[in-house]
């Protein structure tokens, strides 16, 4: 069995110390093969840097996922030619630099990694990822059946489309970009695992990571404002997904919601629900 742990947008300062504080004990305590984190919110809430990818994937981190704010850090264009672990979206037009997807050897097999970005609400309109996604599902399942995709995204129905679209194609479909942890992990039929939101690895006491006194004020007053990371408690949010490594159907999906480094471990078992959907700052 192949055991991932995927961790939803990482935000700021707070959240990437939180990740790579945490991960070697939920790498241990999971026994995890595999770690995929989607950091485009990594550089101050924006972007994601050179330095920043290479502290991630130190700390354990096998990929790192992207999207919308993945061109936020100018100097990230360069390094994506060097360091193709971490990934912007599959659906830009051919040219771009860097890439959307990669095959990883594991003790276990080779797991691919799929980045993909949804159109509605979102800027840029990149190509369509249903189109994108056919033939590059295609070809890695030509390596391996253990694949899964980063569908990064802002509608829940865009998402569970995707989901959907590749159930039975690939292990699972887990969606980034809201910051909320949605409640609706399951398995499809074809032995898809699928979660609409992922969460985000930051502070909770804020709107999506960002102060919440900025943000406020902007949707009352609507006058341009700057949106500092905020500061205080934070929760590491995503899925774990447990995968037959001989066929690349999930076996179990299970949502995380782990404390930061400071917070003393949650007692109970569950993951604690979450509200669906919130405004999105982060797109302003
Ligand atoms: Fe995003």
């Amino acid at each position: 069995m192949l055991t991932v742990l995927f961790l939803g947008d990482v935000v700021g300062e707070p959240g990437r110390k939180a990740v790579i504080a945490r991960l070697p004990e939920l790498k241990e305590k999971h026994a995890l093969d595999f770690v995929i984190v989607n950091g485009e919110n990594a550089a101050g809430g924006r972007g994601i840097t050179g330095k920043i990818t290479i502290e991630l994937l130190r700390a354990g981190v096998s990929v790192v996922t992207t999207g919308d704010h993945i061109w936020d850090q100018k100097e990230i264009v360069s390094f994506l030619a060097l360091e193709p672990r971490l990934l912007r979206p599959l659906n830009y037009p051919d040219g771009a630099p860097g890439g959307g997807s990669i095959v990883l050897e594991t003790a276990k097999g080779k797991i691919g990694v799929i980045n993909v970005q949804a159109r509605t609400f979102m800027q840029p309109i990149l190509e369509n990822p249903f189109r994108a996604l056919e033939p590059a599902v295609t070809k890695m399942r030509q390596e391996t059946a253990n694949i899964i995709v980063d569908a990064h995204g802002e509608t829940t129905s865009e998402k569970i489309a995707l989901g959907r679209f590749l159930d039975g194609k690939v292990s699972a479909v887990i969606g980034t970009h809201t910051h909320v942890q949605t409640a609706d992990e399951q398995i499809f039929p074809g032995g898809t695992a699928f979660l609409c939101d992922a969460g985000m690895c930051g502070p909770v006491e804020s709107i999506l990571g960002r102060a919440i006194e900025p943000i406020m004020n902007r949707f009352v007053s609507n006058l341009p404002a700057s949106f500092p990371v905020a500061a205080g408690k934070v929760r590491l949010r995503g899925a774990l997904i447990e995968i037959d490594e001989t066929t690349g159907r999930a076996l179990r999906i299970t949502r995380v919601d782990e404390p930061g480094p400071s917070e003393p471990a949650s007692p109970e078992a569950e993951p604690k629900v979450d509200i669906e959907h919130a405004p999105s700052p982060e797109q302003t």
